[in-house]
């Protein structure tokens, strides 16, 4: 059984995709324990909601980053977390966090990542003219938008397509693969071998995208 940990920052839809997939395969994924580092985060309600246990540690009332990581910890140990699952939280997580919980912890991020890192990702991509971008879910590690890729999803841009567009796109996108990655580690399909995942079997789609496509 994959108890999950989930860390929000703000919206939480995300979470509410992640929250779908366990009523879906309820013997597989549990979301035990939600945490927000912001009182105000939309995702508190939907968790709450959901009667899951939820804490708020509001970074800005702790003295260093180490502790207000060992609330996090302290508590997803106690729900007996066994993957953590960064769902828009917007603090970055100290190296001996990350340590600790090697393997343990994933990330989705709004780009075909190593491609832009950070923030601001569809407005650069708007920027640079890029005709694809996407989402990719990912194990963490210490450097920031690192760590063995699980999944991605490509995502064309159109000419039309401003920031707002471009973000519903691409998050549509992301609630399809977070899951998608939650169940293929449920499932115990993948696996890290140097860095890189390794499939037990995976499908991978045969055809070459264009855009544009004349
Ligand atoms: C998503 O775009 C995710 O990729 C990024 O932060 C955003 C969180 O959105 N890391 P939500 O809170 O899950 O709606």
């Amino acid at each position: 059984m994959l108890n999950l940990g989930i860390l929000i920052s703000g919206r939480g839809s995300n979470l509410k995709a992640i929250i779908k997939l366990s009523k879906e395969i309820p013997n597989e994924i549990k979301v035990v324990a939600v945490v927000s580092n912001n009182p105000d985060s939309l995702g508190v309600k939907i968790s709450k909601n959901k009667k899951i246990p939820t804490e708020i540690f509001n970074h800005r009332e702790f003295s260093t980053r180490e502790k207000f990581e060992k609330e996090i910890d302290n508590f997803f140990q106690r729900k007996k977390v066994n993957l953590i699952c960064n769902a828009g939280f917007m603090r970055i997580l100290t190296e001996s966090f990350v340590n600790k919980w090697f393997n343990k912890i994933i990330n989705i991020h709004p780009s075909l990542l190593p491609s832009s890192p950070g923030l601001n990702t569809h407005s650069r991509a708007i920027k640079d003219g890029v005709k694809f971008t996407g989402c990719t879910v990912h194990f963490v590690r210490s450097k920031i938008d690192t760590g063995p890729i699980i999944n991605q999803a490509v995502v064309p841009i159109e000419t039309s397509d401003t920031e707002e567009s471009l973000n519903k796109k691409v998050l549509k996108a992301e609630h399809l693969i977070y899951p998608m990655a939650i169940k293929m580690i449920a499932r115990k399909k993948i696996s890290i071998n140097k860095e890189k995942i390794i499939y037990e079997k995976s499908f991978s789609p045969k055809k070459v995208l264009f855009n544009p496509e004349n």
